[in-house]
């Protein structure tokens, strides 16, 4: 019962505090017979009107290089070229393991003979290390 008494206090009293300051808030606008606040009084919220907003650059297109036209091919039928041109730069036994499992679990129709074409281009646009000799 007592429990009871001091949370309805409480409540009371918190009613109290949030309905003070409210008014203590009001109190500046408050004229009596004043009407709607003048725009005016809006101006410190946040302006409206357009705004523009900076969007990182990641390529959309694979770039050019020898085996691009074979990567494209294979690699482009199930996704946007994004999935390549957004990783970071692998080393070739990354790009190896990558087109790998593209054929092996996902069941991406590359020739074996595609393979080697495709991964240097990759190691050419997104790789740790230089392409080998030609
Ligand atoms: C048969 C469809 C298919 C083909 C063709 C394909 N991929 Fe994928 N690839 C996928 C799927 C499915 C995922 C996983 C998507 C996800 O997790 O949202 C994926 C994801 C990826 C990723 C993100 C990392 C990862 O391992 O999940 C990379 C990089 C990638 N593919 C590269 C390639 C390259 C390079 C080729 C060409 C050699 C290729 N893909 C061809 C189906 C394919």
């Amino acid at each position: 019962m007592n429990r009871l008494i001091s949370m309805m206090l409480g409540g009371t009293l918190l009613l109290g505090v949030a309905l003070g300051a409210s008014l203590a808030i009001a109190k500046p606008d408050a004229k009596p017979g004043a009407g709607p606040p003048a725009p005016s009084a809006n101006a410190s919220a946040a302006p409206v009107g357009p705004k523009s907003i900076q969007l990182p650059a990641i390529a959309s297109e694979l770039p050019p290089g020898p085996g691009r036209e074979t990567a494209a091919v294979a690699c482009v039928i199930c996704h946007s070229p994004r999935y390549i041109t957004g990783q970071p730069a692998f080393g070739r036994a990354v790009w190896v393991a990558e087109v790998d499992k593209m054929r092996k679990v996902y069941g991406a129709p590359i020739q074996e003979a595609q393979v080697a074409e495709i991964v240097d281009y990759l190691v050419a646009i997104r790789g740790t290390e230089a392409p080998p000799a030609p």
